[in-house]
């Protein structure tokens, strides 16, 4: 299904165009407590915070609006950029928000260092530990070398040798564990959980790290307040949530749709069933968005912030890149 757009301002973070599903979906800008009941993530006792908890979207932009005071001087605002290649083709004004220039080469860097941030100081003497393939270890790495806070990523067997010379150049102490991500990750959780041991810090599924990537909607509103449609890549739901939250508080009349991978739908089926759910076999080019399940505190958030999905195939994305 093509995805047309009838529009006076599109805003694309990742050059996805052509849809084949879309969800429509009701957005209220309003403090609501969800009924979530699927805690499906595990829990870890040290992270930066808690990854259950139910979080309003007034504090949610209350976070964006510290986060941005915390970050700012840390982080490149980065520019919006007229792309008059897919202006042409959706007819429409499009602009690109070039994360891609921003400190690590991508968003993480702000998430992350909001996380840090906001660690009180017994948990910065402890450092912080995280499980990535790539730009969230980057982030992390970056952050808490900034803030003079000790980093251990673990990464797992098939991550790039780029990447890990990347994070390792960022002061980060690399462990190279388990065969895939999820490997690495239950090691992340676990380590966190001894007495004394470093914080962990979620890719998504954490209010510091939402808020952080929240930052980018407050920019994108500034750049483009005219903006009437945000177009931004789903994993496990934080940057879209944050972005969404802020860029609807500036703008309650804006849209926002998610993109997903066609074969990793996590939160299209997820919204879809209403409760938090996905696909057991995955494989995508776009391993950055490749999220098995959305987060518990991103899954909620996206009921109320989401105006739909829409998902691509990578046949369809290798011809963007190509572009
Ligand atoms: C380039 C890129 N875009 C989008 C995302 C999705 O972010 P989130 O997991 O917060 O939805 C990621 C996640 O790693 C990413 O690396």
């Amino acid at each position: 299904m093509h995805y047309s757009l009838q529009l006076n301002r599109c805003l694309f973070l990742l050059l996805f165009l052509e849809g084949s599903k879309q969800k429509k979906r009701q957005t209220d800008f309003v403090a609501t407590n969800s009924t979530n009941n699927t805690m499906l993530a595990s829990q870890p006792t040290n992270s930066t915070s808690s990854n259950s908890e139910t979080l309003s979207l007034e504090q949610l932009y209350q976070d964006i609006l510290e986060a941005r005071k915390k970050i700012g001087p840390l982080i490149h605002h980065t520019p919006m950029v007229k792309s008059d290649t897919f202006s042409k083709m959706t007819e429409s004004t499009v602009y690109l928000k070039e994360e891609n220039l921003q400190k690590t080469g991508s968003f993480k860097a702000r998430g992350a260092l909001n996380a840090c941030a906001n660690l009180s100081e017994e948990q910065r003497q402890r450092g912080v530990i995280c499980a990535s393939s790539g730009n969230h270890a980057q982030g992390v790495a970056y952050s808490a070398h900034r803030l003079g806070i000790s980093a251990t990523v673990l990464m797992p067997k098939v991550t790039p040798i780029a990447k890990i010379n990347a994070t390792k150049g960022y002061h980060a102490n690399v462990v190279i564990h388990g065969e895939v991500f999820d490997e690495a990750l239950a090691k992340a959780v676990e380590v966190s959980k001894q007495e004394n041991a470093p914080i962990f810090i979620s890719p998504f599924n954490d209010r510091y790290v939402i808020a952080g990537q929240g930052t980018i909607g407050l920019e994108i509103m500034e750049d483009v307040p005219d903006a009437d449609i945000l177009v931004i890549p789903v994993g496990g739901g934080g940057l879209s949530c944050g972005i969404a939250c802020a860029a609807k508080k500036m703008n309650p009349k804006l849209k926002v749709y998610g993109v997903e991978a066609e074969s990793c739908p996590s939160m299209l089926q997820s919204l879809d069933q209403g409760f938090i759910t996905g696909p057991t076999n995955i494989s995508t080019i776009c391993d950055g968005i490749s999220v098995k399940r959305p987060g518990t505190i991103t899954f909620p958030l996206a009921q109320q912030l989401l105006d739909g999905v829409v998902t691509v195939d990578d046949f369809e994305v290798s011809k963007v890149r190509l572009i």
